[in-house]
């Protein structure tokens, strides 16, 4: 075999290169194409971040409560007290003007034991932490009780001064205009501090 046929052999030809160009175009249009796809299959990461918050609450005392916004709506959590606890537990569901727990994390039907008000979407139970949206169900004011100092209403929850609705300790609706219970979001504790909403 020739020197110049060695050469031929192992650079590629003119030919060769056009079908090279021509074969790398049509593998970048196919990855143009399909890739739009694979992006509309996967929701952006930025909107799942949106839909979900996590929040540490480690430096939440006891008797204590914060607001945290979540999806655009406020989301009280309050560290509750043993005689809290105990309050909100001994409260009988006859005494309700709404019966149903308002919470997706124990089913529609689920009556509004304070139990099933603290059970989170895993099906725990921690009595200590109760999780609200804070939009009053009467005409969707911010109800007070959260910050310290604020009127808790007469069943030492939360009360809307809008029209006077008032709230216990587990966020049932007593007294007032209101209809429901302030509603339970989805949330799960990720650890004993962390949760995570939504
Ligand atoms: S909006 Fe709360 S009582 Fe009317």
């Amino acid at each position: 075999m020739s020197a110049s046929n060695d050469a031929s052999s192992e650079e590629p030809t003119r030919r060769d290169f056009i079908h090279i160009m021509t074969v790398s175009a049509v593998g970048a249009g196919a990855v143009a194409t399909v890739w739009p796809m694979v992006s509309q299959m996967n929701p952006d990461a930025s909107v799942r971040a949106l839909s979900t918050k996590e929040v540490d609450l480690s430096s939440v005392s006891v008797g204590q409560a914060i607001k945290v916004m979540w999806q655009g709506k406020p989301v009280f959590i309050r560290r509750r007290t043993p005689e809290e606890i105990s309050d909100a537990e001994a409260t009988a569901i006859a005494e309700l003007k709404d019966t149903n727990a308002r919470s997706g994390n124990v089913g529609a039907a689920a009556e509004a034991t304070d139990a099933a008000r603290v059970t989170d979407s895993l099906g725990v139970a921690r009595p200590e932490w109760l999780i609200l949206v804070g939009v009053c169900t009467h005409l969707g004011c911010i109800p007070l009780g959260t910050s310290a100092g604020e009127n808790r209403g007469e069943y030492n929850g939360w009360f809307c001064p809008c029209h006077g609705s008032h709230y216990d300790v587990s966020g049932r609706i007593r007294k007032g205009p209101a209809p429901d219970n302030l509603p339970i979001p989805p949330f799960q504790f990720i650890s004993d501090t962390v949760v995570k909403i939504g």
